[in-house]
């Protein structure tokens, strides 16, 4: 069995993972070895139905050099400190990473195998080691639209994305989830008064908004209530650098031979871990939209078609339905104003899972065989 080192693993895309990785078996197929940044000696996780000695130090080359396989979701800092230093060394072993700093370079390749399986083999075959999750809102819109991306249809697509608290981190989550119940109890004792007045207490809620009194050191402004049209770093072309991964991620995971432009507004809203996308599609042609919505459920076993219907796109198309689920629908679908190949479609998918831990687990599983 391959000897599979495991770092990061306790954060939150780490814990996702690793309840994944239980509820697939994947533990038996592997002898994995789990590292820490801080608190290596003491004792490992029994994540494999046994335990596995005491916790090995993750800046350690030598430990990690023994190894055939390392999965890491311990972020960029660590994959920008340890991965030259490894290859360095002359680590020949298959790296395995849900951070973004490597995802450009030209010998890793984006793995998201529903929609690029082709383009994992011919990696595998080619020699390529370094073998990289995508952005998850890259990783969920083409899981949702991969019927029309694969089958070369898009000329062109605009999003808006709505994206959720935990795409910033678990930080991120909780510091939402203060801010709404910091909110709630400002206005509690009105809001159980049928009487008071609604602009009163709107107005209340605004100014305790403003009034800096919400907690706001990870996402610099208040998020509950309101939202916020810029996610990552600002880049000198008015992109965000969430906007920029949209076409250079998704050109890569296809492997396009022309780039297919990909362009929005990244927004981040008060969800928790679904990330929720709307489209405007240019397609090639003029589709009917009954073969659309068959090309798209037909893609992979996990996007379903909604039918454009009001009960059934708010009962199953909202973050609310969908998170901690592997299910990405997608449902909107109509042709637009616009003509007759500009179609609309939103997605949703729970970020974590096809967003960040599920195309890795995926991806070791196919190393492992
Ligand atoms: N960058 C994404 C976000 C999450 O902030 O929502 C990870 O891909």
């Amino acid at each position: 069995m391959k000897n599979v080192g495991f770092i990061g693993w306790r954060g939150m895309v780490g814990s996702v993972l690793m309840s994944r990785m239980i509820e697939e078996n994947d533990f038996s197929v592997i002898n994995p070895i789990f590292f820490s940044t801080s608190q290596h000696g003491q004792p490992a996780p029994a994540f494999a139905g046994h335990h596995q000695g005491t916790l090995q130090d993750a800046f350690d080359i030598e430990a990690l050099t023994s190894l055939d396989i390392i999965v890491t979701c311990q972020g960029g800092d660590y994959t920008s400190d340890v991965y030259p230093r490894l290859r360095e060394a002359g680590w020949q072993g298959y790296w395995i990473d849900a951070a973004s700093t490597l995802r450009m370079a030209d010998d890793a390749i984006i793995i998201l195998d529903p929609v690029n399986q082709s383009v994992i083999e011919e990696g595998i075959n080619r020699g390529i080691k370094t073998f990289v999750g995508g952005n998850c809102t890259v990783s969920l819109m083409l899981m949702s639209l991969g019927g029309l991306f694969t089958q070369n249809l898009v000329e062109w697509a605009s999003v808006a994305t709505y994206q959720a608290a935990s795409g910033g981190g678990a930080r991120h989550m909780r510091e939402l989830l203060t801010q709404m119940g910091m909110i709630h109890n400002h206005v509690a004792t009105s809001l159980q008064d049928p009487a008071s007045a609604i602009l009163e207490i709107e107005r209340s809620v605004t100014d305790f908004t403003r009034s800096g009194t919400l907690p706001t050191d990870n996402f610099g402004v208040p998020l509950a209530g309101s939202l916020i049209p810029w996610i990552d770093k600002q880049l000198s072309n008015g992109q965000s650098k969430e906007e920029w991964k949209g076409q250079a991620e998704t050109n890569k995971i296809l492997a396009t031979p022309n780039i297919i432009p990909v362009d929005g507004l990244c927004v981040r809203v008060g969800a928790l871990r679904c990330h929720s996308q709307a489209f405007t599609l240019k397609l090639k042609k003029d589709i009917p939209l009954t073969e659309i919505e068959q090309m798209l459920g037909a893609h992979n076993p996990w996007v379903k078609v909604i039918p454009n219907d009001r009960e059934l796109t708010m009962r199953e198309l909202t973050p609310a339905a969908v998170t901690g689920t592997l299910s990405t629908p997608v449902g909107r679908l109509r042709k637009l104003n616009m003509g007759p190949e500009y179609l609309s479609a939103f997605t949703v998918g729970d970020q974590l899972l096809w967003g960040a831990a599920e195309p890795l687990r995926r991806m070791l599983r196919q190393l492992v065989g």
